[in-house]
């Protein structure tokens, strides 16, 4: 799988451009503040877009996503329960079928009632639901403590240790690592149970 992660705007946020290959067929994950960059690196890798995925609503990854698929002709995506203007609507299980690569849809409510991670069985983009060092907040709208931690210790870190974590911010030591590294030096993953979990500042 081909993997460009981007580093945007002020609020050190990341989008990607995964395809099956060079020249392949790709999707881009979240596009909040520049779409140029994104554009330039689809261009460069040759790749033809075929979805836009919002990995959740806030506007930090989603406020040029339309623009930026109407620039790549691709389709907007996002979960069922995302108020966002989208085309194709998904949920926990649904696959995005790129050329000869498929990407997973996992549904990880907790930071967003339509927080999704995409998985393509190597690596995970996670959007706000796990930074590397940390998780999302769960004190906006539609945020919900207790799901989050389903959502990362029942369905995450369910996933391969070799999986490779991508965050949607750069807010880490590193912009990416591998799950079973993060669940020994996360905290929020490291916590043995929900009031642990709960007492990570
Ligand atoms: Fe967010």
């Amino acid at each position: 799988m081909l993997v460009r992660q981007i580093a945007v705007g002020t609020m050190q946020n990341f989008v990607y451009l995964l395809a099956d290959r060079p020249g392949g067929v790709g999707l881009v994950v979240d596009s909040g503040w520049e779409i140029d960059p994104v554009i330039k690196a689809a261009k460069e890798a040759g790749v033809t877009v075929r979805f836009a995925v919002a990995t959740h609503r806030h506007s930090d990854h989603t406020s040029s996503l339309r623009e930026l698929a109407d620039s790549l002709g691709a389709k907007v995506v996002a979960h069922r329960r995302s108020p966002i203007d989208h085309d194709v609507s998904v949920d926990d299980g649904d696959v995005l079928s790129l050329g000869e690569a498929e990407v997973k849809v996992i549904y990880t409510p907790g930071h967003t009632e339509d927080s999704i991670c995409l998985y393509d069985g190597e690596d995970l983009f996670t959007g706000d639901t796990l930074f590397i060092g940390n998780c999302g907040r769960t004190d906006l709208p539609g945020g919900s403590q207790k799901e989050l931690f389903g959502s990362l210790h029942d369905v995450i870190l369910k996933l391969p240790p070799s999986t490779v974590v991508y965050p949607g911010h750069d807010y880490g030591d590193v912009p990416f690592r591998r799950l079973g590294e993060e669940a020994l030096s996360n905290p929020v993953l490291s916590a043995r149970d929900y009031d642990e979990f709960l007492g990570v500042p």
